[in-house]
């Protein structure tokens, strides 16, 4: 059984706004201000005017929205659209474009809806596409789900609708085809799951919120004027809006037992699914590539063709990484570029800006999920404009210490340590005492002692687990300084916590996210892991009502969370449009067109960095890179493997005959000269022994029209040179293959890390690039 834990983090975006202040020209901005219930035209406009005229002359005004919601449009510059941005009746301010603003953002900020090849191809085939989600199940009368125009399910689908607790045939449609569930694991191992005295369905429907979250990430279909109270709102979709869902629940309560696992791939590859997600995982230390139902599951599922892509987990920290094996795309997590932001109204007019990107989680150790689940509104900050915006008095913990506890003490607002008289209907700030702290438990406390808010100061600017109940925000050191600041010169100070808005096209977008699982690779090191980085930060999606605990206490339809789980229907869902576009390729094949095109530069051109860092990421954050749709869908060249080069793999990493069996369920029999595995046929190279100079070989498969030539560029390795033999590969017709060698000469030696380059293949029009890893032992 695995015991993975849940991480929680709370990362504080640096600052970042739509555009730079060099940016003087106007632009067409909306301002959305939210709901209202008195429609009165005249007063809504003459408000209008008056905030645009805080900025500028009102006749900048192009639009008033006055009815379902408030708002208008106006031509402002970038820095005029910031000033408007800090006015609290503004929920959101963006660019007009002239497509529609997806609340989805993450499937805008990939631009899926460029992908010509995809957008043009016959309903019939877009629509052939399975994907098979394993995780708590679906709520299946979400608006996502709905199977507007789609056809009869495909003939290849021989999976089924198993019938449950709340759960009938009629629950199935065109979108959900099939529906299955797995309990006997679970149940061997903790008893009857009623046991657990939580709400649950003996079912595929989710009680939980998280299956139902990542089926409708990958194919949910469109639906318009989707959003959290007004925070992204938009239209929503799935990456791949036409492709079929098979929904497999082997989760419970957010724990995925391996039998129930296993047992969901067994089903999954034989009702016929063409793409499989996976977004759980053991937490290191792994287990082999023998002895995990992960890597069990998905070698067969790579020998059906299927192609598996599986989170890295959420583990933060250097070779934590899971679901390595090759044969599975291992994704990473990073931002896009919409960014939530909370403010500080303080009495003296000030306002504290936070900028966040929210991930959040379960303080659950026992569970399994390599996830995040819950995105809390109340609990972080993210604030719905429905919230009263009143202000409260301020007290820091250590002035509202209990009667003999020392205000030390007190300020980490822990039991007991709170006077009730002092706290009552106030904000109370609160620090933390160790980064183990549980932050839930202090607004609790804060709660049970009658206070109305909490504002945490976390110096880690992260967090491992929490849950709060109440109005609450975290600040890092500068911040707090500024607020303590406030409350020393003030005889009664007073707050205001925001409601929560969003900021569209941010810059730099994407980093990676603190919590996102990193290399290398504990189990082969020559293979760098993660594959890819894609959105994992504040993604809406479809939820179950039932998950109120993970929503900020409410029911919800949609709800926003992050974590790896959440970036790996993304990779699933542009797989899903590859393999609809390219049926006949391998998943290796789809693998290599995703990693090899996908960027290492963000939106503002520099190198991927990281959330809270100025430091760059390295492939053992983001592997190739981020993903990119509209490239991979055409990568020019392939570099494919097989089941035969798997094994090849598992025997030059000593696997012997019994494992093999384990695995691959046959007898099989290793060659005498095993392949280095530095030498698999992979889309990013990696060499973790390299003594001195050394050779390895690539193979790459044409895909490209007509005659081409290829033309490598290096990027070297500090200390390290290398040459490719043939620098150019001449290409004649589509499937044509052809080798290439990497002669590495090692000057100096990295000192027991890694050391990262790059090998591009480009024709002038597609740039095929592998990262390149190094551990130079000796020279
Ligand atoms: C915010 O906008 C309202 C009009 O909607 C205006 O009355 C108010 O003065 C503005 N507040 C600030 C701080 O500019
Ligand atoms: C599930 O079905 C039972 C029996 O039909 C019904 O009483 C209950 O309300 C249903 N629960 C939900 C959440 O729909
Ligand atoms: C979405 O909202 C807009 C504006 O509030 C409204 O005009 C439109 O009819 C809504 N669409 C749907 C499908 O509800
Ligand atoms: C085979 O797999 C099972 C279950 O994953 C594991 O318990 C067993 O140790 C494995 N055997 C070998 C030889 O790796
Ligand atoms: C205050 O905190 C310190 C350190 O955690 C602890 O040793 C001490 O007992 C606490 N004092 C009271 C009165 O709770
Ligand atoms: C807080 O302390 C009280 C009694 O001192 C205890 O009953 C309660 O369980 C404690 N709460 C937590 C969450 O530790
Ligand atoms: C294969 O390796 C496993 C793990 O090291 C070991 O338990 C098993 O006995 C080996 N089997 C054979 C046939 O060598
Ligand atoms: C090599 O690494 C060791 C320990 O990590 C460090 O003390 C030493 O300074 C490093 N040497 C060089 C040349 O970087």
């Amino acid at each position: 059984m695995n015991v993975l834990q849940l991480f929680a983090v709370l990362v504080f975006f640096r600052f970042a706004f739509v555009h730079g202040t060099t940016m003087t020209t106007r632009k067409h901005y909306i301002v959305y201000m939210g709901h209202h219930s008195h429609p009165n035209v005249e007063s809504v406009i003459s408000a209008n005017h008056n905030m645009l005229a805080s900025v500028i002359a009102k006749k900048a005004s192009v639009h008033h929205y006055t009815k379902s919601f408030r708002g208008f449009s106006a031509m402002l510059t970038p820095d005029q659209a910031q000033d408007l941005e800090e006015n609290d009746s503004v929920v959101s301010i963006f660019e007009s474009r002239t497509n529609q603003v997806h609340t989805t953002n993450s499937w805008n900020f990939l631009r899926v809806d460029k992908i010509k090849q995809y957008n043009q191809l016959p309903m019939d085939l877009k629509s052939d596409t399975i994907v098979g989600v394993i995780d708590t199940g679906v709520w299946p009368e979400s608006e996502s789900f709905n199977d507007h125009g789609l056809g009869p399910v495909p003939t290849k689908f021989k999976g089924e609708c198993v019938t449950g607790d709340n759960f009938t045939l009629s629950n199935c449609n065109r979108k959900i085809i099939g529906a299955r569930f797995y309990y006997g694991g679970i149940e061997a191992v903790f008893g009857p799951l009623e046991k657990s005295k939580r709400t649950f369905f003996r079912s595929a429907r989710d009680s939980d919120g998280h299956g139902t979250h990542l089926a409708s990430t990958v194919a949910g279909s469109m639906v318009e004027n989707a959003s959290y109270y007004g925070i992204g709102k938009g239209t929503l979709r799935g990456g791949a809006p036409s492709a079929r869902l098979a929904i497999y629940k082997a989760c419970w309560f957010g724990i995925c037992i391996d039998a129930d696992v296993l047992s969901a791939m067994d089903d999954a590859i034989d009702d016929g699914v063409d793409i499989m997600s996976l977004s759980f995982g053991p937490s290191p230390p792994l287990r082999d590539y023998f002895m995990d139902p992960v890597s069990i599951g998905s070698f067969h599922a790579f020998q059906k063709g299927i192609f598996v892509s599986a989170s890295a987990g959420n583990g933060h920290f250097p070779g934590s990484v899971a679901n390595v094996a090759p044969w599975i795309m291992t994704v990473a997590a990073s931002s896009m570029d919409r960014v939530l932001q909370s403010f500080i109204y303080l009495g003296n007019s000030k306002i504290i800006k936070v900028m966040f990107n929210i991930c959040s989680l379960n303080n659950e150790v026992k569970v399994n999920l390599l996830t995040e689940r819950t995105y809390i509104f109340q609990g972080t900050g993210v604030n719905p404009p429905t919230e009263s915006t009143k202000f409260y008095s301020l007290i820091a913990g250590s002035f509202a210490a209990f009667p003999g506890i020392p205000p030390q003490n007190a300020s980490y607002c822990k039991n007991n340590t709170l006077d009730p008289s002092l706290v009552k209907g106030k904000i109370v700030i609160c620090a933390m005492e160790s980064a183990a702290d549980a932050r839930a438990e202090k607004g609790l406390f804060v709660i049970q002692n009658g206070g109305v808010g909490i504002i945490i100061i976390d110096p880690a600017a992260k967090s491992d687990a929490f849950q709060i109940q109440i109005k609450a925000i975290f600040i890092d050191l500068e911040e707090a300084k500024e607020l303590l600041a406030y409350i020393a010169a003030e005889r009664n100070p007073i707050a205001r916590i925001s409601q929560t808005r969003t900021l569209l096209m941010t810059e730099p977008a994407p980093e990676i996210a603190e919590f996102s699982s990193r290399g290398p690779n504990t189990l082969t090191p020559d293979i760098i892991k993660p594959d890819i980085t894609a959105p994992g930060i504040n993604i809406l999606a479809a939820w179950s009502p039932l998950a109120i605990e993970s929503a900020g206490g409410r029911s919800v339809d949609y709800n926003i969370l992050s974590g790896s789980s959440m970036s790996c229907p993304h990779v699933s869902a542009v797989a899903a449009i590859i393999k609809s576009c390219h049926p006949s390729w391998s998943p290796a094949a789809i693998k290599s067109a995703l990693m090899t095109s996908a960027t290492s530069v963000d939106n503002s051109h520099d190198l991927i960095g990281r959330i809270s860092s100025t430091t760059h990421a390295t492939p053992f954050e983001y592997g190739s890179g981020h993903i990119n749709p509209v490239a991979a869908l055409d990568p020019g060249l392939i570099y494919d493997f097989t089941i035969t080069d798997a094994v090849d793999f598992l025997c030059s990493n000593g696997a012997n005959s019994s494992q093999l069996m384990n695995l691959t369920g046959e007898q099989i029999y290793c060659k005498n000269q095993p392949i280095p595995s530095y030498d698999l046929n992979y889309p990013s190279i990696g060499v973790s022994k390299m003594k001195g100079s050394l050779s390895i070989w690539r193979k790459v498969t044409y895909v490209g029209k007509g005659p081409s030539v290829y033309v490598s560029q290096l990027d070297y390795p500090s200390g390290v040179h290398f040459t490719v033999v043939p620098k150019e590969l001449k290409f004649s017709t589509t499937g044509e293959e052809l080798s290439y060698r990497i002669d590495f000469k090692a000057h100096k030696s990295s000192n027991g890390s890694f050391v990262f380059g790059a090998l591009t293949w480009s024709n002038g029009i597609h740039r095929v690039r592998s990262p390149i890893s190094l551990n130079v032992v000796s020279v």
